[in-house]
């Protein structure tokens, strides 16, 4: 029988919302998720408003948890450093995004990659560095447009997989992670992988994580799908068997718009 797997609704708000618009943001969303929605929703907020959101999130009520217990509604940072303290003027460490509340931790999404120039082995630290500071890293992958055209994406996927996932090759215990492909050409642009594209990459992705991992990982792992994903085509991406859910970027900054995609993990 097939994994049951949570859908995780994850909306990264990139460098927007002040305080006040966080804490508006978070409260409108949360007192209209339906008692019966069974995804789990993740706000990630500027590192600004972190703290702003969790208040917002902790008075929301009524609470709905998870089948496992745990809150439906979880904190997420954009970022790490892959440091713990020190001498790195302006980053921000694990253990400070776990004091904040934190549950989840971006790595290596598309724009921290190719405007912020990130490379494979620096997204692969702060991976390792979110692990070993108990935050679940949400590995972000995805191929630019040439690469797609040119028939390369499968494998600029797998080796931006296998540049992370070597920390966890030699664990005895595996820790929680998830996975987000987001092809770079879709991010923003109001184009979207179509579901069968989505799917054909997320079953690649969920082989490979076998391959290098071990099959019960691949089988737990959430795999994300990102890149202008809206109210009316999120549906149909998560009823792919291998989309576990949704990392939704600018459709996360209104209300409307983001439950109607938590509306979409709801199979019809
Ligand atoms: P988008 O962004 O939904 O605005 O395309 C997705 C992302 O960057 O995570």
């Amino acid at each position: 029988m097939a994994q049951k797997r949570i859908p995780l609704v994850a909306g990264n708000w990139k460098m927007n919302k002040l305080r006040a618009e966080a804490a508006e943001l978070v409260s409108a969303v949360l007192r209209r998720v339906p008692a019966t929605s069974t995804a789990e929703v993740l706000f990630c907020p500027p590192f600004t408003a972190l703290s702003t959101a969790r208040e917002a999130m902790c008075n929301a009520l009524p609470k709905r948890l998870l089948d496992d217990g745990r809150p439906a509604a979880q904190l997420g940072a954009q970022d790490l450093y892959p440091g713990d303290s020190g001498a790195f003027t302006g980053e921000i460490s694990a253990p400070m995004l776990r004091d904040s509340g934190c549950r989840y931790v971006l790595v290596g999404h598309s724009e921290r990659r190719h405007v912020l120039g990130e490379d494979n082995e620096t997204v692969a630290a702060k991976f390792a560095a979110a692990i070993a500071g108990g935050l679940v890293p949400i590995l972000c992958v995805g191929e630019r447009e040439p690469e797609r055209l040119a028939g390369e994406h499968l494998s600029v996927v797998a080796h931006q997989l296998a540049a992370a996932l070597k920390h966890l090759a030699d664990r005895t215990v595996m820790p929680e992670i998830a996975l987000a492909y987001e092809p770079v050409w879709a991010i923003g642009t109001g184009r979207t992988a179509t579901p069968a594209d989505a799917q054909e990459m997320h079953a690649h992705i969920r082989r490979d994580v076998a391959e290098r991992l071990d099959g019960s990982t691949a089988a737990k792992v959430r795999i994300l799908y990102g890149g202008s994903v809206k109210p009316d085509n999120a549906r149909e991406l998560m009823a792919r068997p291998d989309v576990d859910g949704v990392l939704v970027g600018g459709a996360s900054l209104a209300a409307d718009a983001f439950l109607g995609i938590i509306a979409g993990a709801e199979p019809e």
